[in-house]
């Protein structure tokens, strides 16, 4: 007869700060894993360990170990087959008792998975996982990370899937695709220490949403050239990922959204006016003129904030304007700065002067809700008002409007709204006036009745 024993995973406690949040992770982890009787679960809670600080002569790669302390922490790692750690975000990092904890062993951790559960202020712990992630290679222990993988054509995508909360195995849940300001490349979206697209998903998870958000191309996990993707290649991006949605289990095929923020907007819509398969898009805090417009209000913006003389002023909007038609062209390049020149030449940057919603719109046919912060400095809130015109002009029957008072362009809660404000908000939240606006619109836009 075979001895079957369940796999030990241990629950790693990092932080033991009196009055710490991690205990109640941990024992909110517990009891969830708990309910899996595939293995069984310990939680380790490095306040009762109680090492000191490293104090081991030989390195731990030696295995010789002198304490009685560092001997019994070796034989409860030991006995653990994989691991979870619980870690706080400290200081855009994790714990230092966490790292002492680690640094103490080797080969104890090593050849075993690992997961991560974080939690902190706003990006909610995600920058302690990446900090602690290549410690775990070195140790040879294999992160277990949700590890999300869209096949396009020749390269994937590294996405990362928020679940609806509550949500139960046999549903079907309405998705949204999560789309990130220009410039702003990794999946949360982070702007200024904003993690947009994570505050979103969470909201709309929350909400009964399945959320996924990707890394652009060439950046992250995400295979591909940055330089060489159009917003045109973006948007089919965007149709990969429908499709991949399409073929879940979990996911309504009939009920999948877009929602992009700024240039995030503007792919969502190319995507939705190439694809029927999606189901209504959410426009936040995005452009209504062509991009060679965008750019020179952008450019005008930010020379009227700057202490330029006048002149200075005027020859940097001429050079703007003359780069503008040299990409667009291909001529008149004379003049210009090679670095300018590198930087500003590229299919992206054509294609986004290239970018006319007017146009984009009229083929936008799926409910669309635009969404502006009243003090968004960045892309004027009289954009949201013009672009609602001209997808009124379209083919879409419902256009909903928001301004959203007190909000910038990071979606926080703002006063002036000013770039120079940025640095100084202490709120680095997605305002929740905006949070409730999009989840409360798409759920009256994608009823479960829709099934
Ligand atoms: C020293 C210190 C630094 C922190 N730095 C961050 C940070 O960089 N990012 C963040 O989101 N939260 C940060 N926080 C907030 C913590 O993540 C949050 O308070 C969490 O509850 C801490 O975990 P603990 O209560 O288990 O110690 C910090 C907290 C402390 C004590």
């Amino acid at each position: 007869m075979k001895t079957w024993l369940p796999l030990t995973i241990a629950i790693i406690v990092g932080s033991t700060r009196p009055g710490r949040n991690g205990a109640a992770v941990a024992s909110w982890v517990h009891r969830q894993a708990a309910a899996r009787t595939a293995a069984s679960y310990e939680i380790v809670d490095l306040d009762e360990v109680n090492l000191p600080l490293l104090d081991e002569r030989i390195p731990a790669l030696l295995g010789s170990y002198e304490h009685q302390h560092t001997k019994d922490w070796s034989m409860t790692v030991d006995r653990a087959d994989a691991f979870v750690f619980v870690t706080p975000e400290y200081n855009y990092g994790f714990n230092a008792v966490l790292k002492n904890a680690i640094d103490f062993l080797h080969q104890e951790w090593q050849h075993k998975p690992v997961g991560f559960v974080s939690y902190g202020g706003v990006a909610a712990g995600t920058r302690a996982v990446q900090a602690i992630k290549p410690i775990a290679n070195v140790l040879k222990m294999t992160p277990v990370p949700e590890a999300v993988v869209i096949p396009l054509e020749g390269f994937n995508l590294g996405a990362t899937v928020t679940h609806p909360r509550g949500a139960s195995a046999a549903t079907k849940a309405p998705a949204v695709i999560l789309l990130a300001a220009a410039n702003v490349n990794d999946r949360d979206g982070v702007m200024s220490g904003v993690p947009t697209l994570g505050q979103l998903a969470g909201a709309l998870a929350d909400a009964g949403f399945l959320a996924i958000r990707y890394d652009k191309r060439g950046y992250g996990q995400s295979g591909g050239r940055s330089e060489s993707a159009t917003l045109i290649d973006q948007a089919e991006d965007v149709r990969a990922v429908v499709r991949w949605l399409s073929n879940r289990k979990d996911v309504d095929p009939r009920r999948i959204a877009v929602v992009g923020h700024g240039e995030g907007a503007m792919v969502g819509l190319a995507a939705a006016a190439r694809e029927g398969k999606i189901a209504a898009v959410v426009s936040i805090a995005s452009p209504s003129t062509p991009g060679t417009e965008q750019f020179l209000e952008q450019q005008r913006l930010a020379v009227e904030a700057s202490n330029l003389p006048a002149p200075e002023r005027e020859k940097r909007l001429a050079m703007q304007k003359q780069v503008q038609q040299a990409v667009l062209t291909g001529k008149g390049w004379e003049g210009i700065p090679a670095n300018v020149r590198r930087a500003a030449d590229t299919p992206w940057f054509q294609s986004v002067l290239a970018y006319d919603p007017a146009k984009v719109l009229k083929d936008v046919r799926q409910p669309l809700l635009i969404v502006h912060g009243e003090v968004d400095r960045e892309a004027p809130v009289d954009h949201a008002e013009k672009l609602a015109a001209l997808a009124r002009q379209g083919k879409s029957k419902s256009v909903d409007l928001v301004i959203v008072r007190g909000v910038n362009h990071l979606l926080t809660p703002a006063v002036t709204g000013n770039t120079s404000e940025y640095g100084t908000l202490t709120d680095r939240s997605v305002s929740k006036d905006i949070l409730m606006t999009v989840t409360g619109w798409l759920t009256k836009t994608l009823p479960a009745s829709a099934r």
